[in-house]
């Protein structure tokens, strides 16, 4: 596996043992600056698990991964966080009772609200700072087309749109790579080609470089390039969506498992 100045990140002969079961059994790749990379697999391929030992959020049980030619292996999600490195979760319920807005600008920042000295001689700062992060929030909200959303509460808002709040958190810090595991399940075609056309202008314009696990396989081929396919926690093929449909492994890979309508390749 090579390092060089292309691949953004690296995954080599990566493991995750559950028990006696291999979830991530070998798998290497690399995923290239400025990509939109796709991850395909039938159910159960283990591109839940990859996207979590990269984001920090399992440790591998061997193997390594870099990022930009720095051993990231097992750091927790905070630090790969303030390297750029984002992986979208689900807002969580707690934060159901808070308006847009208020989800985006919780997003952990640079903030220097909660130090001593900053509560006695700072308060002047902080507003400052509070002004910026909700202005900063604004820009998020009108970039992804959900402006009309900023005052109302998160746990209200339709579950495509909360996707989009998702990715919206990703814009509030300095993102390199964004990991996005199956936005698109669930989301009516209107949403889903608004969160298709925020993930091409984040690639286009700010450089954001993402990695997509969908199912939806017009989904991967109207944003993905190269298109990379797992089966039972290794790689079995990368290339262009048109190569991957036509790779007899994959196929059969996929037929092994049952396949899902949605899921078929080929078709
Ligand atoms: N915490 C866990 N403990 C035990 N087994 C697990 C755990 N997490 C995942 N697995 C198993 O590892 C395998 C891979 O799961 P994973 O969620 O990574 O697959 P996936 O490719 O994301 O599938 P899907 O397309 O259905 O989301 C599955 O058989 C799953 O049951
Ligand atoms: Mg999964």
């Amino acid at each position: 596996m090579s390092h060089s100045d292309e691949h953004m990140i690296v995954v080599e002969d990566l493991h995750k043992h559950f028990g006696g079961f291999h979830a991530v059994d070998g798998a290497s790749l690399n995923i290239d600056r400025g990509s939109i990379t796709g991850l395909i697999g039938p159910n159960g391929a283990g591109k839940t698990t990859l996207f979590n030992v990269i984001a920090g959020v399992l440790k591998p049980t061997t193997g390594r991964v870099f990022m930009d030619g720095e051993d990231i292996t097992g750091l927790p999600p905070h630090t790969l966080f303030h390297k750029g490195l984002l992986r979208t979760f689900q807002i969580a319920h707690e934060f159901h009772s808070m308006t847009c807005r208020e989800n985006l600008m919780m997003v952990p920042g640079n903030q220097s609200g909660e130090t001593l000295w900053n509560t006695w001689f700072g308060t002047r700062r902080i507003a400052d700072e509070e002004r910026a992060l909700r202005a900063k929030a604004d820009e998020v909200l009108e970039f992804l087309t959900i402006s009309h959303l900023a005052d109302q509460k998160a746990g209200q808002i339709s579950g495509g749109q909360k996707k989009l709040l998702e990715l919206g958190r990703t814009m509030m810090v300095d993102a390199k790579i964004v990991f996005l595991d199956e936005v698109g399940a669930g989301v009516n075609r209107t949403l889903l080609n608004t969160i298709a056309d925020a993930i091409l202008r984040l690639n286009k314009e700010r450089g954001y470089t993402f990695v997509v696990i969908e199912h939806d396989m017009d989904f991967i081929g109207k944003l993905c390039d190269p298109v990379i396919c797992m089966a039972e926690g290794h790689v079995l093929a990368e290339g262009t969506l048109a190569e991957i449909k036509a790779n007899e492994q994959v196929i059969e890979a996929y037929l092994g498992t049952g396949l899902k309508h949605k899921d078929k390749v080929g078709a």
